[in-house]
C-alpha cells in the first residue's frame, strides 16, 4: 500500500492524488482521500485505480489544505470500496490511512464489538482507528497521548497518518515496520511511504523511525516515541531526479528501466570500480570486510527477483571465496528455526528495503549473533537501516513492478563484494581478479548490444504470445536466469512459465515437452555450454520449440534451434547481467501484445510490506 498526506498551504487534494499516482506502483486495487471542507471531514473512496478516484471527486468539494491519502493492496478484505481507506472511526471524528498490518486486530474487533461498535469494512485499519477513538473517549489526554497508548496496545506493523475533526489543521503519524517519510518544506509538510511523491516540492525529508509518533500543527513538526520521550527530528537531503521517477517517452515505466540498464550498472559501480587500477573501493562493508573474508559461512534471504539475485551471488561467493553460501527465501527462514552462529554473515537483498519478510528473517539473524550486511537499493530504507552495514546498488528509482534495472545493479554490487573478499581472502589469482574487473566495467556496452536485440525478440513474441506455458533452462550461472526469465513473464503476462536447471529437466519437466512447448534455453559459451547443447537436443528430440539465448558467433545451436538471439560474451560470472536482457525484453513484448498492464500487474505489488 502507499499513504500520502498533506498540510500546508496548497490545495491538498491535488498534491495527494498526483503523489496517489506516483506511489500506485505499491498497491493499484483502491484508493481514498480524506480531506477537511469546513471543519468537516469528508471521506472519498473508490475501489480501481487513482484515476477512478480522481474522476469521483470532480464534482465534489476539494478545497482543503490539509488531507490524507491511501492506495491499497488488499490483505484484509477484498478490494471494494468498503475496504479502501481512509477509514472513519464509529463517531465520524476521526480518519486513518494505514499500511501495514494489524496481527492482533480480531482480538481487539471482539473488545470493541462487545462494547458495541459495529464495523463498516473488513479491515484491520478500521479496527485501528476505532481502537484509538475507543482510549481518546475514555482517557482525559489528548488524541495524541490517545495514538501512543493505542501504539503500545496494537501487535503487527503499521505506517499511519490520522486526521480529526476536533484539530482539522492538525496531522498525526506514525511507524513501526513500515516506511514512512515527512517532506519538509516552507510553511508545508508532505507525507508519503517513499520519497517519490515528495520529490518535486522540496527535498528536505525525514526518514520517521520505528515507534516514533510525529505530531504536525501551526507549521510545526514534533517527534515523541511510544515512550513518550522527546526526539530530535534528523532533517536529510534526498537525492532523487524528477525525471527518475518519470517515464521519458517510454510506454512504460518497465521498458525506461530495461533500456536503463546501462547506465544504472554504470551508476552502480560508479566510484567503486577503478579497473585499470584494480580496485574496488565499497565503504558501506568497510567495517565489516575482515569478518566477510573470516566467515564460515554465508546466508542470503530475500524475495522474489533479489532472491534470484541471491541465487546468482552463491555461485560467485562459492567459486571465488570458498565460503559455503545458503541462499534462503526469507518467508521460509524466518519460520523454520535456522541455525545461525555467532560471526555468520546474512546477507539481505532488497530493491525496495522494505520487504516485511526479508525485514524480519534479518533481525531474527541479527538476534542471533549473525552480521547482516544490506544489499539495497532504496536509500534510506527500513532495511538499509536494520543491517550493520550495507552497499547501496543505485540503480534509481524501480517503478515498474517486475523488477529489470533493481537486479542487474544487485548483481553487479554481490558480484564486487565477492571479488573483493576473494582478492583480500587470497583465493583468486590477481589475474584473473583484474580481468574479471575489466570485464565488469564493460558490462555497460555489452548491455546495451544485448538490448539491440529488441526487435528480434518483439518478433519471437508475436509468435508466441498465445503460449500457455513456457519453460526456461539454464545450467551454472544460467540457471538463475532461467528463474528470473520465468517469473518476469508469469509476473506481467500471466502465462504460466516454469524455470528449470536444464539437466533437472529430464526428471519432470521434460514431460510436458511436445510441439506447443515453448522452451527459452540461455546457452552461452561457458563452463557447461557442452552440457547445454545436449539439453537443447533433449527439447528438439521431443519437438519443443527453443528460443535460445547464445554468446555472438555461436555456430553450432543456430542449426539445432527455432530462434537464436545473439547476445555479446563476457567472462561467465557476469553473463547474467547480459542474458537477462532479452529476456526482459521477452517478457515486456508478450505482456504488451496480450494487452496486460505492464507496470501494474494484477495482485502483484512493488514492495511487500505484508508477511
Ligand atoms: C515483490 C516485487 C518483486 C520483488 C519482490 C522482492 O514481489 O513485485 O519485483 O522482487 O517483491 O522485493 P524487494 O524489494 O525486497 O527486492
Amino acid at each position: 500500500c502507499g499513504i500520502v498526506a498533506y498540510v500546508g498551504h496548497q490545495n491538498a487534494s491535488e498534491i495527494i492524488i498526483k503523489g496517489l499516482k506516483r506511489l500506485e506502483y505499491r498497491g493499484y486495487d483502491s484508493a481514498g482521500i480524506a480531506l477537511m471542507n469546513d471543519d468537516v471531514l469528508n471521506v472519498y473512496k473508490k475501489q480501481g485505480k487513482v484515476s477512478e478516484l480522481e474522476n469521483f471527486l470532480k464534482d465534489k468539494n476539494t478545497k482543503s489544505t490539509i488531507g490524507i491519502g491511501h492506495t491499497r493492496w488488499a490483505t484484509h478484505g477484498a478490494p471494494s470500496d468498503e475496504n479502501a481507506h481512509p477509514h472513519f472511526s464509529e463517531s465520524g471524528d476521526l480518519a486513518i490511512i494505514h499500511n501495514g498490518i494489524i496481527e492482533n486486530y480480531s482480538s481487539l474487533k471482539q473488545e470493541l464489538e462487545n462494547k458495541g461498535y459495529t464495523f463498516k469494512s473488513e479491515t484491520d485499519s478500521e479496527v485501528f482507528i476505532n481502537f484509538i477513538e475507543d482510549i481518546y473517549k475514555n482517557n482525559e489526554g489528548t488524541l495524541e497521548e490517545a495514538v501512543r497508548l493505542a501504539l503500545t496496545k496494537v501487535i503487527g506493523a503499521y505506517a499511519i497518518v490520522i486526521m480529526s475533526t476536533n484539530h482539522p489543521d492538525q496531522l498525526i503519524a506514525a511507524r513501526k515496520g513500515s516506511p514512512l517519510v515527512i517532506g519538509v518544506g516552507k510553511d508545508e509538510f508532505f507525507l508519503a511511504s517513499d520519497a517519490t511523491p515528495i520529490v518535486e516540492y522540496t527535498n528536505e525529508v525525514i526518514y520517521v523511525n520505528d515507534y516514533e509518533i510525529a505530531v504536525i500543527k501551526d507549521n510545526k513538526i514534533s517527534i515523541r516515541d511510544t515512550k513518550d520521550v522527546k526526539m530530535t527530528p534528523y532533517i536529510q537531503k534526498v537525492d532523487m531526479e524528477l525525471e527518475a521517477i518519470e517515464k521519458g517517452g517510454f510506454e512504460h515505466f518497465m521498458l525506461k528501466e530495461i533500456f536503463e540498464q546501462p547506465k544504472s550498472i554504470k551508476d552502480c559501480f560508479r566510484g567503486r570500480l577503478i579497473a585499470n587500477e584494480a580496485k574496488l573501493v565499497l565503504g558501506g562493508i568497510r567495517d565489516y570486510s575482515t569478518a566477510l573474508i573470516n566467515a564460515e559461512r554465508i546466508v542470503i534471504v530475500a524475495c522474489g527477483t533479489s532472491w534470484h539475485a541471491g541465487l546468482v551471488a552463491e555461485y560467485i561467493f562459492e567459486e571465488f571465496c570458498r565460503i559455503p553460501v545458503e541462499v534462503e527465501y526469507a518467508s521460509e527462514f524466518r519460520y523454520r528455526n535456522p541455525v545461525i552462529r555467532e560471526g555468520d554473515i546474512v546477507f539481505a537483498i532488497s530493491q525496495s528495503g522494505e520487504t516485511a519478510d526479508t525485514l524480519a528473517a534479518m533481525e531474527l539473524a541479527k538476534s542471533k549473533g549473525a552480521i547482516v550486511l544490506g544489499v539495497c537499493n532504496v536509500v534510506g530504507s527500513s532495511i538499509s537501516r536494520v543491517s550493520h552495514e550495507g552497499v547501496y546498488t543505485h540503480a534509481g528509482p524501480e517503478i515498474g513492478v517486475a523488477s529489470t534495472k533493481a537486479f542487474t545493479a544487485q548483481l553487479t554490487v554481490l558480484t564486487m563484494i565477492a571479488l573483493k573478499t576473494a582478492l583480500r581472502k587470497g583465493t583468486i589469482a590477481e589475474q584473473r581478479y583484474r580481468e574479471i574487473l575489466v570485464d565488469l566495467e564493460n558490462i555497460p556496452a555489452k548491455v546495451e548490444k544485448a538490448l539491440k536485440t529488441d526487435k528480434q525478440v518483439e518478433k519471437i513474441a508475436s509468435i508466441y504470445k498465445d503460449a500457455r506455458n513456457f519453460l526456461y533452462l539454464g545450467r551454472g550461472y544460467n540457471f538463475p536466469v532461467a528463474l528470473e526469465g520465468a517469473l518476469k513473464l508469469k509476473e506481467i503476462s500471466y502465462i504460466h512459465a516454469e524455470g528449470y536447471p536444464a539437466a533437472e529437466m529430464k526428471h519432470g519437466p521434460i514431460a510436458l515437452i511436445d510441439e506447443e512447448m515453448p522452451v527459452v534455453v540461455i546457452a552461452t559459451r561457458d563452463s557447461s555450454y557442452d552440457k547445454i547443447v545436449s539439453n537443447i537436443q533433449e527439447v528438439k528430440a521431443r519437438k519443443g520449440k527453443v528460443i535460445a539465448v547464445v554468446s555472438e558467433g555461436d555456430s553450432l545451436i543456430p542449426g539445432m534451434v527455432d530462434h537464436t538471439i545473439e547476445v555479446p560474451g563476457t567472462h561467465e560470472v557476469l553473463m547474467p547481467m547480459v542474458s537477462t536482457i532479452p529476456l526482459q525484453l521477452l517478457s515486456y513484448h508478450i505482456a504488451v501484445m496480450r494487452g496486460c498492464n505492464v507496470d501494474q500487474p494484477r495482485n502483484l505489488a512493488k514492495s511487500v510490506t505484508v508477511e
